[in-house]
């Protein structure tokens, strides 16, 4: 096959690993099957049957990517937001892989750090503590103090990890080529498109200056907020690898137990975290995508401070439309709004538009009984996937982020308080932005675009003319018609006229014929000839009509 011969040579050995920790792991069967091997795994098949017999897929998966390091991981972790595909068993697993790597050594700390910045450690640090508060697979966290006193948290990118990503790549790519020809039920979730996504979106995740930009962006929306903090970045110590930032000294929401805080506070935790991502995305379509209690720092006022921006959404202002015509939809248990929202979601195929309003409509008869502030927005993220799974429809990557965003935000809402009801929260929202669409300002704007792009054409309008009227002039004014249309046009055209004029030669014999015969003395036989003419004419005229009907 071609893709087996364009995988470089040095990728064989790390191919291998891969389908023995595979087949490990009892997956021997899948590696069959995309035809990477014939033989050679069954005895591994046999004795990991013994000792995994009873585990399902999804978990040997699971902790064949553990074992197989960071990129699988990562990949694990990006399938996991796949709940247009996988369903709650695969989503469970896939959440749970945790990478098992080494902190970086002490001793590198510092000459990392002073690679990166390209200059003495001294000259910006005062202080770095070697213990890191937080390491995964890409980057870990340093508490550090700056010359000028700041308490900072450098974020380090890891060394190294570059050419294992793009060995890994590679082969996951010529993988998913081998799934794609040689599993045919694979094909409708692409998944060559899947693992280039894939690639895209590691790239931005391991390149740290992608993370400060978002963080400025939030940084300049979130200004002036009441309750909601951005850590402030250091840009001039910020680059691809390293990331400074200042050091939250709150608490972090997941090693708050829930049972320590006051009922009210957890309320209006709550209230709070459920407004500012709702806002986010609802409003401003730029959303922290990865709101879960590790990333989320609280303190006893209530205030709220979001960090790790290395996964962030965007939704164009068509899809917050449809998400809010869904909210709606959802409100007023409207199935053809909901319909269409959804076919328009669909990617690939068109769906059958019966047979999905079939089921849209029993989703919303099951909701029947559930008053919308009981409603999970999990459950409805569930039913809608389930739907969409059932008629072969994917989702676009966009709403798969904020479908996995939503699902996480209603967990940690809920853990802190169980009445919370997220979707009655989102209606003010929704209400502002429809009030903010109609507008004096929003419609001014919109006018002004509309009308600048008006200008624009008048601007080339006078231009244009001139064009059009010099080639007029010179005689090359050429208008493209669809002869074939007006030949045919013409054909019809002639063939009327010759009906006609027979009509009017025909009616001139009878009246001529019957003036000839009305005179005593005048030749009768050129008369009776006159009238044999015209009932021939008229024969013909009558068939002509008749014929043309036919056609
Ligand atoms: N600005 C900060 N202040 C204090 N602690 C931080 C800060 N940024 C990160 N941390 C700590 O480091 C951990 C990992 O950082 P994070 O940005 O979430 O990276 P990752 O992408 O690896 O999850 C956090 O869970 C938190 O404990
Ligand atoms: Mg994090």
């Amino acid at each position: 096959m071609m893709i087996t011969t364009l995988l470089a040579m040095r990728d064989f050995s790390r191919m291998r690993e891969i389908m023995t920790i595979l087949s490990k792991h009892g997956l021997g069967e899948f590696v069959q099957r995309i035809k990477l091997s014939h033989k050679g795994v069954r005895g591994a098949d046999d004795e990991a049957a013994s000792n995994q017999r009873y585990m399902s897929t999804p978990r040997r998966f699971r902790l064949a990517f553990e074992e197989l390091g960071p990129t699988f991981v990562k990949l694990g972790q990006v399938l996991s937001t796949r709940v247009d595909i996988f369903d709650a068993e695969w989503i469970e697993e896939f959440e749970q892989l945790q990478s098992d790597v080494a902190p970086i050594a002490t001793a590198d700390i510092r000459v990392l750090i002073e690679t990166h910045l390209g200059r003495p450690y001294h000259e910006v640090f005062k202080h770095i503590d070697p213990h890191p508060i937080g390491s995964a697979s890409i980057a870990q966290v340093h508490r550090a103090q700056l010359v000028d006193g700041d308490i900072v948290a450098v974020k380090i990118k890891r060394p190294d990890i570059e050419p294992t990503i793009q060995a890994d790549l590679r082969i996951l790519n010529h993988l998913a080529h081998l799934i794609e020809s040689e599993i045919p039920e694979s094909r409708r979730y692409q998944p060559v498109q899947m693992v280039q996504y894939f690639a895209r979106s590691l790239a931005k995740e391991t390149d740290l200056s992608v993370e400060l930009r978002y963080m400025q962006r939030f940084e300049a929306t979130f200004a002036g907020h009441p309750f909601v903090h951005i850590p402030k970045i250091y840009a001039e110590y910020s680059n691809r690898y390293l990331l400074v930032q200042e050091y939250i000294g709150d608490k972090l929401l997941k090693n708050v137990p829930s049972e320590s805080l006051a009922a009210d506070t957890r309320r209006m935790l709550a209230n709070r975290i459920t407004d500012t991502l709702f806002t986010m995305i609802l409003q401003q379509g730029f959303f922290h995508a990865d709101p879960h209690p590790g990333n989320i720092f609280i303190n006893e006022e209530g205030g709220i401070t979001l960090i790790d921006f290395g996964l962030v959404g965007h939704l164009s202002s068509t899809r917050r439309r449809e998400i809010i015509d869904l909210i709606n939809a959802l409100t007023h248990r409207d199935q053809f709004t909901m319909q269409y929202v959804l076919s328009n979601w669909a990617q690939g195929e068109l769906p059958d538009e019966n047979l999905l309003g079939a089921d849209v409509l029993e989703m919303l008869l099951n909701y029947e009984h559930t008053p919308m502030r009981d409603l999970r927005i999990s459950q409805v993220i569930n039913d809608i996937t389930q739907i969409m799974r059932q008629h072969g429809l994917t989702l676009p990557g966009d709403l798969v982020m904020l479908f996995k965003t939503l699902i996480t935000l209603e967990g940690v809402v809920k853990k802190l308080d169980g009445s919370a009801e997220m979707l009655e929260q989102a209606k003010p929202i929704v209400a502002e932005v429809f009030k903010a669409r109609a507008s004096p300002e929003h419609i001014l704007r919109k006018s002004k675009m509309h009308a600048q792009t008006l200008l624009q054409s008048l601007d080339e309008l006078p231009q244009n003319l001139f064009r059009l009227s010099r080639r007029i002039q010179k005689g090359q004014f050429v208008v493209n018609l669809d002869f074939k249309r007006t030949e045919q046009f013409i054909h019809q055209i002639d063939k009327a006229t010759n009906r006609l004029t027979m009509g009017i030669v025909t009616a001139a014999l009878i009246i001529g014929s019957s003036i000839v015969m009305s005179i005593d003395t005048g030749p009768k036989f050129i008369g009776f000839l006159g009238y044999l003419l015209a009932f021939t004419n008229s024969l013909w005229i009558i068939w002509s009509i008749w014929r043309s009907g036919k056609h």
